[in-house]
């Protein structure tokens, strides 16, 4: 068992570099499926969910090998159709496997991905835009059995602009006969950014970033060299590491743009934010200043992930905070743990009502989700004395080394085994 411990009311300084984005490299390895010539990604992290997807690929024969941030994947021998349940069910998102092994194979079985720590998680959209472009589902004791001999462009509009569905029908899509356009598709960057790769393979997608997307089928596709976005959501969670310790530091390999609605936010609550060259400099205030009502929407509205982790700043705001969660019916986790650590949060359905106290105290919380337990950790460095906090492996999933970067700006964290 592995646990954070933080002594915390450590000022941070320095700066600390942002590598390739999880929510853009979990796709963008479904999408290297579609080639069967060698495909070199770089800048990744070391995540736990990269290597459960890895080791995916590697189930249906994909040859992988890592070199630092590097990754080459050989997809030239994939022979299974069959992704394997043990790794569905460690990583949900495993599912927009789905749509690329359909692409390359056509037929695909796949068990349901089950729910998780912030929602139900439905995958309605996915399988609705999936039929669409001719797939045959059939869903049997727990298994999606999906056979598309033939896929064939089709104009879907999504209900709700789903980032999983849109990726997984672009998947689909850039192999299937003819045009597809998908309407109130999600404008994430990791959209953007799986265009991107699925082009510079030779595929033909247009659109990502707007809600309106069109693919042109390919039949082949060729090998590439691809360097993954910056990931916007450790960038904001650096940032929001020193605002709630009233530090001075800088976050290099940035996407100034991506962060738009975040870097907003943190200047409501006094911070003073520029950036140059892909470096963002953050100087905050001894006290912050209340944010009056944050509202999660899909992009470029603020993120869902990183509600709780502005909510952990705003514990210590002076004033009241509102956040509205929209996006996940599960999604304030954090709540008690942040209570034991003194916080004075009220939740009510998908709002939470944050009283700003002047400190709080070190206590020993559970991480319970990915950024809901950064969440903790962030509110352990401004917490007086020492906050233990267990089930990291939920954290690992998103952060590579989280102690070792904030040991880096100067934070007392250090991983212990017991
Ligand atoms: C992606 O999840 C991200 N994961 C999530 O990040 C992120 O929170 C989320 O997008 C929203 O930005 C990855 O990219 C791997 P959605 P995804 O489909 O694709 C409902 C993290 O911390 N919905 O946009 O699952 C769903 O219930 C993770 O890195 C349907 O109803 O998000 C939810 O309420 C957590 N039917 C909402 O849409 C569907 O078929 C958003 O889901 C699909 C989704």
């Amino acid at each position: 068992m592995t646990r954070f411990k933080i002594r915390g009311e450590q000022k941070l300084s320095g700066e600390i570099r942002v590598k390739g984005a999880k929510n853009s490299i979990l796709p963008i390895l479904a999408a290297a499926l579609l080639s069967d010539k060698t495909v070199v990604l770089h800048d990744l992290p070391y995540l736990i969910d990269i290597e459960n997807m890895m080791l995916i690929l590697q189930s249906i024969g994909c040859k992988i090998k890592r070199e630092g941030s590097t990754m080459i994947i050989d997809p030239s021998s994939v022979t299974d159709h069959v992704i394997p349940d043990r790794y569905v069910k460690e990583i949900r998102s495993s599912i927009v496997m789905l749509g690329a092994v359909l692409a390359r194979m056509k037929k695909a079985v796949i068990t349901y991905p089950g729910g998780c720590e912030i929602g139900q998680r439905p995958i309605n959209l996915h399988l609705q835009g999936l039929r669409q472009l001719g797939v045959v589902i059939s869903e049997s004791h727990g298994y999606l059995e999906c056979e598309a001999p033939r896929l064939t462009g089709a104009d879907i509009h999504l209900d709700y602009p789903s980032v999983g569905a849109t990726e997984n029908i672009i998947l689909a899509a850039s192999a299937a006969e003819g045009r597809t356009i998908i309407r109130n598709a999600a404008k994430e960057p990791e959209i953007i950014d799986l265009q991107n790769f699925i082009n510079s393979i030779g595929g033909r997608v247009h659109g990502a970033g707007s809600n309106t997307i069109t693919i042109e089928g390919v039949k082949r596709f060729n090998g590439t060299e691809y360097t993954i976005i910056p990931d916007r959501i450790v960038a904001g969670t650096y940032l929001v590491a020193a605002a709630i310790t009233g530090s001075e530091i800088t976050v290099s390999n940035v996407n100034f743009e991506h962060i738009q609605s975040i870097v907003t936010k943190l200047r409501e609550a006094g911070c003073i934010i520029t950036h140059s060259n892909g470096s963002v400099r953050i100087k905050s205030p001894q006290r912050l200043r209340a944010i009056e009502h944050t509202k999660t929407y899909p992009y470029p509205g603020f993120p869902t992930d990183m509600q709780a982790l502005l909510m952990s700043m705003l514990t210590v705001a002076k004033g009241t905070s509102i956040i509205t969660e929209n996006i996940f019916e599960n999604r304030f986790k954090h709540v008690p743990e942040l209570i034991r650590m003194g916080a004075n949060i009220r939740t009510e359905g998908k709002i939470a009502v944050i009283q700003g106290v002047p400190g709080l105290k070190g206590a020993r919380v559970n991480a319970s989700d990915l950024r809901g337990g950064a969440a903790l950790v962030l509110a352990g460095l401004k917490a007086e004395g020492e906050t233990i906090v267990d089930d990291i492996h939920h954290i690992d999933r998103g952060y590579e080394k989280l102690e070792e970067s904030l040991r880096s700006l100067g934070a007392d964290i250090e991983r212990v085994e017991v």
